[in-house]
């Protein structure tokens, strides 16, 4: 048994079929190279003590038979609840060490969560000698995140367990992965942290109303999905400007973009873009945009005087790992 083990997982980008892949149907996904790093050691007592600064987790210990009961705060509820099922699955009893360190923010919606879970699985796995296949690793980062929020399609475990670009759907547990060669994306970061499960509700609720206009926008989300996976083969940028556009209207309708998202779509439009759209849950976090090289200056400039921030990330990124 391993005394000490450092892992870590890849953030995401959603690139077509948020929303619509929590009800079952698909979504492309694509992991960013910017990580999450998590290290794991032994204790000779019986506690987990999670340090995560960036979160502002300077320290917080936990009794192991406490592990997921009561109040258990935020920032360290993914971690508490991973280690809860691991343990229990594999009946483990043994005291924790867990420092994490991201190399993006968690304001970004780059999936931080989902990273860290993964991250973590595959070092307990590691440190427990307890060999598990992605399939394993996916299964416990889902239930994990169904257990804390309740709401999700597991796109994101997903992406941070398997890396590269993705084909996702929830229902097979389906991972296709996606043939890209380059995808010349432009991220603009809104400033806004979005409520994931919020949204998700907020959605749900709308569906609840108007099942029928939200169900139909589900299926016109699934064939831009369908459609983009055939144009990203071929390498046609400008038609997959013009789907990101469609799926961004669909989004629109079913209330989850904001003000600022739109107004750096518009001002990467306006600078000659391919075509725009939110990525993730909406409300704030991140949109993309999709540019020729020739111009990708002009758009950056332009998403940076209004408010945004331009995030450099390589997407396909390799998916989670042993450092
Ligand atoms: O907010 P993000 O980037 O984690 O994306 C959420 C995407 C949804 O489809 C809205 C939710 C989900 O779990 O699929």
């Amino acid at each position: 048994m391993a005394e000490r083990v450092k892992t870590s997982a890849p953030g995401k980008l959603v690139l077509f079929g948020e929303h619509a892949v929590v009800y079952g149907y698909s979504c492309i996904v694509t992991a960013v190279d910017q990580r999450m790093e998590v290290t794991v050691s032994l204790r000779q007592d019986k506690k987990l003590l999670v340090k995560a600064n960036q979160v502002g987790v300077t320290r917080y210990d936990r009794d192991l038979s406490e592990l997921g009961r009561g109040e258990v705060p935020k920032a360290v509820s993914f971690i508490e609840f991973l280690i809860k099922n691991f343990y229990q699955q594999y009946g483990i009893c043994v005291g924790l060490n867990v420092f994490t360190h991201s190399q993006f923010s968690a304001n970004f919606g780059f999936g931080s969560s989902a990273a860290v879970i993964a991250a973590l699985a595959l070092a307990l796995s590691r440190l427990f000698s307890i060999e598990l296949s992605q399939i394993q690793l996916f299964d416990l980062c889902f239930q994990t995140i169904l257990d804390v929020q309740g709401v999700g399609s597991g796109f994101d475990a997903a992406a941070a367990i398997y890396g590269g670009t993705l084909h996702y759907a929830r229902e097979e547990r389906a991972v296709e992965p996606v043939e890209v060669s380059n995808f010349p994306l432009v991220v603009g970061y809104t400033g806004i942290k979005a409520d994931t499960p919020t949204l998700v509700r907020q959605v749900a609720e709308l569906k609840r109303q108007k099942p029928k206009t939200v169900e139909g926008v589900f299926i016109e989300i699934e064939r831009i999905v369908v459609k983009a996976l055939q144009v990203i083969k071929a390498g046609n940028f400008a038609k997959l400007g013009t789907l990101m556009d469609k799926n961004q209207k669909l989004l629109e309708r079913l209330g989850v973009s904001s003000r600022e998202l739109e107004e750096l779509m518009r001002v990467s439009r306006q600078e000659g873009a391919w075509g725009a759209k939110l990525s993730g849950a909406g409300g704030g976090d991140c949109m993309i945009t999709l540019v020729a090289d020739k111009i990708r200056k002009e758009v950056e400039t332009a998403i940076e005087e209004c408010g945004g921030e331009v995030l450099q990330v390589k997407f396909g990124a390799e998916g989670v790992r042993e450092e």
